[in-house]
């Protein structure tokens, strides 16, 4: 396994290799855990060469946020790499230019749910997405379902530039007890991280009631902000699984997702929650 630290050797590894095989890309930000295994695992047997990028992007935190605090656990994510057959591990130092001053802006998708609280987020996200894509040479990216209006948004940017990347989006990884796994929850101590299942348990208490028959969206939030026990709710929603529009109704394919926060530490979550035939 190979460790690049620039963009420019990065470009170079991607330069000597992309005509003979598919590129697989895992972008990451490190503080690795089993979410990430499984976007390494989903793309391995889909490409010839994998490459994994650990990159804390500083366009994606707002002010405030936990830029700063956010893990780096670089000796423990080469090792979690290596055992999932990675090639390459993009870790650079520095990724952008000095005088870079591109940003990629996905309109519609990026205003509501976590954008409505990180309006600056996405803009980060896509333009250092577009960037890995241009420096690794992808042909292929994985990106978790936990993230899902962040996968939704990475999709509509592959289609409206029509970047010759295939994007494949992993279910969600979950502890034994139902909280998905994140990176952020190291941040939690032992009594918030008792309290920070409810997030899963509020949407699985939406997903069985649709299941015996709700379909109303406030009577489905109603459910779930009755099971969460949260310091602060950013946002209960249920919306069209595709364009992440509002829905009234369940009525479609359709998923509910949760943000909240246990002290500082913000969390997220989300679960299909569209009505079986
Ligand atoms: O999901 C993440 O870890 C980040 O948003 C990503 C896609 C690596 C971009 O920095």
């Amino acid at each position: 396994m190979q460790r690049l630290d620039s963009p420019a050797a990065m470009a170079a590894w991607s330069e000597a290799r992309w005509r003979g095989g598919r590129i697989g890309l895992v972008p990451t930000m490190g503080a690795l855990h089993a979410g990430h295994a499984a976007l390494m695992d989903a793309v391995r047997p889909r490409c010839d060469h994998l490459i994994v990028s650990v990159f804390v992007n500083p366009l994606q935190f707002g002010a405030g946020e936990d830029l700063d605090a956010y893990p780096r656990t670089l000796a423990a994510d080469l090792a979690v790499c290596a055992a999932h057959g990675v090639d390459a591990v993009f870790a650079p130092t520095v990724m952008y230019p000095p005088d870079f001053g591109t940003t990629v802006h996905v309109a519609g998708l990026t205003t509501g749910l976590c954008g409505a609280s990180r309006p600056t987020h996405f803009d980060g996200v896509t333009t250092v997405v577009a960037r890995l894509f241009g420096v690794c040479r992808a042909d292929i990216a994985a990106f978790g379902e936990k993230d899902y209006q962040q996968l939704a948004v990475i999709r509509r940017m592959v289609r409206d530039l029509a970047l010759p990347v295939e994007i494949v989006g992993v279910p969600t990884v979950r502890e034994p007890d139902g909280l998905a796994l994140s990176s952020r929850n190291i941040y939690l101590s032992a009594a918030q991280r008792a309290r920070a299942v409810s997030l899963s348990g509020a949407l699985r208490a939406m997903r069985d009631a649709v299941g015996a028959g709700t379909r109303d969206v406030d009577a489905l939030r109603a459910i779930g902000r009755a099971a969460l026990d949260v310091d602060r709710l950013d946002y209960l929603e249920v919306v069209d699984a595709t364009d992440l529009t509002s829905v009234q109704t369940v009525d479609r394919p359709a998923r509910a997702l949760v943000a909240a926060f246990l002290g500082d530490t913000r969390l997220i979550d989300n679960l299909d929650v569209s009505a079986r035939r």
